[in-house]
């Protein structure tokens, strides 16, 4: 049994996370695992309520139910058993029975985040199909788009994140601290993006080790060089092949939770079908801090750009306040990444009792 909990877990800790923070910790007790969220790996800016952390367990999560089918057991879940604890995110009882294995398993280790521009072609209506059918929770509903007006501003949308991170001390600072600049480094803190991973062309890479310094950032953004990046990037996002969305109806964790099992189910079926894939949150997250009237961090013209971008998300997929936006993607045919970040081991976020 402990053997097939390990390998379960190796499952669980392949699942993306908000800037690799992988804020998941694991506790097992005989045949049950019992799964935490870890705040303190994620404080930025990006995670207001830990809803961007959320996700990510929604997704480690998904992750086990898979990996437990594929070992012929019948993981029985209870999200949020004790309600005076909010990071006490799924207690899942792991049953040996007669279940269908779930044929995403064999994509788990494969999924990864693409940041490469992808080649201008649509999707076929057979793939659009099985993405749109990945889905199976009836709280989180997928909205794509391949129309090529709605793609020109959704890019725009996407690349308000640099526009506004580029332009904000706070943000600028918790980024590049968060930037491992090596493969040994990326190993070491095994949390943060590996550069590669970024895919900046040559030239890109050398003008990123100089903004990576606030004060040199600072003067550049007062002659608009963030916007420039940020055009340059809403471009990139643009030529993909379509965006999507998950939106659930409130912002409970319970839905976060749920949108991360979702958005892990159509993140391995596009693996499956060769496609890439890059999350593009920063602007829904800044977005639940202005909801929220959290943003004394933010300039006035900040908080206009971060309205302006949420609102033109409304308006590309007809959305209403009914439908809060949980996740946003872009999609396409871009090749394999670069390079892959690292992981925590099994044993440093498990508990075995
Ligand atoms: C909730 C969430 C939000 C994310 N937001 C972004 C984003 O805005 N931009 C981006 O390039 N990657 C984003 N990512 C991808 C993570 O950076 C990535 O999953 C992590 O670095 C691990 O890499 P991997 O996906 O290749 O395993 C997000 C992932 C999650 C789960």
């Amino acid at each position: 049994m402990i053997e097939d909990i390990r390998k379960i877990l190796g499952s669980a800790t392949l699942a993306p996370s908000g800037e690799n923070a992988q804020p998941w910790k694991f506790v097992v007790k005989g045949n049950t695992i019992f799964q935490f969220n870890v705040p303190h790996r994620d404080q930025s800016l990006y995670s207001w309520g830990q809803r961007a952390s959320y996700i990510s367990n929604g997704a480690a999560l998904e992750n086990i139910v898979i990996a437990s089918k594929e070992l012929g057991y019948n993981p029985n879940i209870e999200l949020f058993p004790d309600s005076d604890n909010e990071h006490f995110i799924a207690k899942i009882s792991l049953v040996k029975d007669k279940v269908n294995k779930d044929p995403l398993y064999e994509y788990i280790p494969e999924r990864s985040t693409n940041r490469k521009p992808y080649e201008i072609k649509l999707l076929d209506k057979n793939e659009e199909k099985e993405l749109l059918s990945s889905i199976n929770d009836e709280n989180t509903v997928l909205h794509f788009t391949q129309d090529i007006k709605k793609k020109k501003l959704l890019g725009r949308v996407g690349s308000t994140n640099e526009r506004v991170m580029l332009s904000n001390k706070h943000l600028h600072n918790f980024f590049f601290s968060h930037v491992n600049w090596s493969k040994e480094e990326d190993d070491k803190k095994k949390i943060g993006f590996f550069i590669d991973t970024l895919e900046l062309p040559p030239p890109a890479l050398l003008g990123f080790k100089v903004i990576k310094n606030w004060v040199i950032m600072n003067l550049f953004s007062k002659i608009g060089f963030h916007k420039v990046i940020g055009l340059q990037n809403a471009k990139i996002n643009s030529a993909s092949s379509g965006f999507g969305v998950i939106t659930v109806n409130n912002n409970s964790p319970k839905n976060f939770v749920n949108a991360g099992r979702s958005m892990q189910r159509l993140w391995l079926t596009a693996t499956k079908l060769k496609l890439s894939m890059q999350p593009l949150t920063g602007i829904i997250f800044f977005m639940y801090r202005v909801m929220a009237n959290d943003t004394e961090k933010f300039s006035k013209k900040q908080v206009h750009l971060i309205k302006k971008a949420y609102s033109d998300i409304q308006k590309s997929f007809n959305l209403d306040i009914n439908n809060t936006v949980a996740f946003m993607f872009r999609i396409g045919y871009g090749g394999k990444p670069s390079a892959r970040s690292t992981r925590f081991s099994i044993d440093e976020v498990t508990e075995f009792q």
